[in-house]
């Protein structure tokens, strides 16, 4: 259960968090979003409960999100975020059993290739609340043979996605399926049954089990992080001090949080309210990380309301969501707690607050990620938080009342506003986050003899793979998470290339374009600030160190220079590269050497850029004199130009290992 702990939030300093030095440069950033919540026009369990529902709001076309794919994407985009976690609606893809909408299926492929192009990393989740009407006919998740209906058709979905898509959750917050449609009849089917209940739970678990284990064995399991996202919802008893209010708040805890966890833990699981557990065949270790959604905490009484629109009781200096449970933000660190004992990695699959005028999300969010900043600098293993939820969307069974979004909905017109709190989730976002890479690996091994003339360099093989993969597994490692690859003219050759943790955008060319061409080539997909990497050449520097200086010194490009080099090819004057010249006789007094990596406004190349064939450091470093900076260090930097020097790159990839 753990202490209730408040903070006094007027005296914490955000500092770290509004300047990006609160996250890890690699930190997944998201949002998050369910289908039935957002797509309209869907026919399921919830539709056809929707008359009965509390609110008696119907989802009708809700945001309207199917017809407006691409719009949407591009809000994603405008937030900043690197991933966008989104649930299949398993009623669209098979509308009757055994029968697949092929054309559904492909609306998923498209929305997973146009997030990738974007540079956004797709999480899919397999059952987010919703089903369709003939399987919650024969029962639902009530019935155990059931399940072999609900694995085939997450076989399909990763059949199909598991070659675009990483993450994978199972099940969307078990507890609350069966707590509100079986406990509280707040959810279909809307009933009030501590056996059905029992049954369920042990079923979702079971359900959960043979999903991880069946993705795991198909092609590209292996690779893929699949897991169970749990929403922990605290219980702390109301009067600390009365036994009654403790033993409830352990009770309700017990059956809400700790079984689920014990039962991924231990594989056995003992549903709420039952006796005795039971061994769940698969279920122990069944998660590659575990999702966390949190939101409140819950005072405990033993006249607790069994409604959910009775107001619960809160702290007199806790503030009121829409939701009316509190904005209790010191309690995510708790479910943290609560979940370390799994020893896995966590991710924040879900948080955010209902609140109609905004007045409230921008302190919640900030909140929230300061609480999960600290977990991180603690030590914890805290991979990436992903905001509920990208706009305001059907609430189920509150309906269109209540609105979770970053991004005003108006439901009438399906018009979308960023609100004040998604400018500020973007901000932080873009504060932490390292810029695309660019890398030009279009150029020929010429060099390199008879097999590399015909074969761009960045594809040759050093030490078991291409130099490509190593510099991209270096660029992932510094927190990148998109990289632009240009591939020169003979571009086929990286068809099927990909990195996993990384969006790749590939630009081929007609005809060789040098450098320059090259990147005026393929403006229309670079990013206003980004890193240039040269595709031959490994340059194991520290980006953050670099993207700082670069801020710093508000400069439009900052080249990296060694001072340890055979030859030199530049002058750099106080801090300004002065002169650039990569002929053989470099003046006398130049004093340093393009080390490879720099960071680049796009302006410059807006600026400077010019159709047709031309080089970007022969063009731009001179016309750039005095304007462009330099970035001292002396990493060492590996070029592949010559088989000796190819040579010593592979001796040196030998022998570190990334
Ligand atoms: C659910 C979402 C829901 C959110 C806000 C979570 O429990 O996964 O679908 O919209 O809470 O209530």
């Amino acid at each position: 259960m753990g202490i209730e702990e408040h903070r006094n939030w007027d005296s914490v300093d955000y500092t770290n968090l509004l300047s990006g030095n609160l996250f890890p440069p690699n930190f997944m950033w998201g949002v998050a979003t369910a289908s039935h919540q957002i797509e309209g026009g869907n026919t399921n369990n919830w539709s056809a409960f929707e008359p009965r529902s509390k609110s008696g709001q119907l989802s009708g076309n809700a945001c309207d999100h199917w017809n407006r794919k691409e719009e949407d994407i591009q809000l994603i985009k405008d937030l900043n975020v690197s991933h966008y976690r989104f649930s299949i609606e398993w009623s669209r893809i098979e509308p009757q059993q055994g029968i697949w909408d092929e054309d559904a299926v492909q609306w998923y492929s498209d929305l997973v290739d146009q997030l990738l192009d974007k540079g956004i990393q797709p999480m899919a989740t397999l059952h987010h609340f919703t089903h369709p009407l003939w399987w919650d006919e024969k029962g639902g998740f009530e019935n155990e043979n059931n399940i072999d209906d609900w694995i085939r058709f997450c076989v399909k979905m990763f059949d199909v996605l598991s070659d675009r898509i990483d993450w994978w959750c199972t099940i969307n917050e078990p507890a609350v399926f069966a707590s509100m449609g079986y406990v509280l009849g707040e959810f279909p089917p809307g009933e009030r049954s501590f056996k059905k209940t029992r049954i369920v739970s042990t079923n979702l678990m079971r359900a959960h089990a043979r999903c991880y284990q069946t993705l795991k064995s198909m092609e590209h399991g292996k690779r893929a992080h699949i897991g169970l996202v749990k929403n922990i919802n605290l219980f702390d008893p109301y009067r600390r001090w009365n036994p009654l209010h403790r033993l409830q708040a352990r009770l309700l805890d017990g059956m809400f949080n700790l079984c689920w966890i014990k039962g991924l833990m231990t594989g056995r699981f003992k549903a709420p309210s039952a006796l005795r557990s039971k061994e769940i065949p698969g279920l122990k270790g069944s998660s590659d990380f575990i999702g966390v959604n949190y939101y409140t905490h819950l005072l405990a009484t033993p006249f607790m309301p069994t409604k959910v629109d009775i107001d619960p009781l809160i702290r007199p200096w806790e503030q009121r969501t829409d939701f009316r449970y509190p904005m209790y933000a010191e309690g995510l660190r708790r479910a943290f707690d609560m979940v370390s004992c799994l020893n896995l990695p966590i991710i924040v699959t879900e948080n955010g607050v209902a609140d109609d005028d905004d007045d409230m999300r921008p302190e919640h969010i900030r909140r929230h990620l300061q609480i999960t900043g600290e977990a991180i600098a603690d030590g914890m293993d805290i991979r990436g938080f992903y905001h509920w939820s990208l706009m305001d969307n059907f609430e189920w069974a509150e309906g269109y009342d209540q609105r979770f979004g970053l991004y005003h909905v108006d439901f009438e017109t399906k018009e979308r506003t960023l609100k004040e709190s998604g400018a500020l989730y973007s901000e932080i976002v873009k504060a932490h986050r390292v810029p695309q890479v660019v890398i030009l690996a279009g150029g020929l091994g010429t060099r390199l003899g008879e097999r590399t003339k015909q074969m761009p360099k960045s594809l040759i093989n050093v030490s078991g793979k291409p130099i490509l993969s190593h510099i991209l597994d270096w660029a992932g490692a510094q927190g990148c998470m998109e990289a632009l690859i240009l591939t020169g003219h003979l571009g086929e050759q990286f068809d099927g290339f990909r990195h996993e943790g990384m969006a790749l955008t590939f630009h081929q060319e007609s005809e060789p374009l040098g450098t320059g061409g090259a990147l005026w080539n393929a403006r229309h997909l670079i990013q206003d600030r980004f890193i240039l990497l040269w595709g031959d050449d490994f340059h194991p520097i520290d980006y953050s160190e670099l993207v700082a200086y670069h801020e710093q010194e508000s400069s439009p490009l900052t080249l990296t220079v060694t001072t340890e080099h055979g030859e030199m090819n530049l002058l750099h004057v106080d801090g300004k590269i002065a002169q650039y010249d990569k002929s053989t006789s470099p003046p006398s007094e130049f004093n340093g050497y393009e080390s490879g990596t720099s960071v680049v406004e796009k302006r410059v190349l807006l600026e400077h850029g010019k159709d047709g064939k031309w080089s970007w450091e022969e063009t731009v470093y001179p016309e750039m004199s005095m304007k462009a900076s330099a970035y001292l260090d002396n990493t060492k930097f590996w070029d592949m130009g010559t088989p000796e020097r190819l040579e010593r790159l592979a001796e040196f990839l030998n022998k570190t290992s990334l």
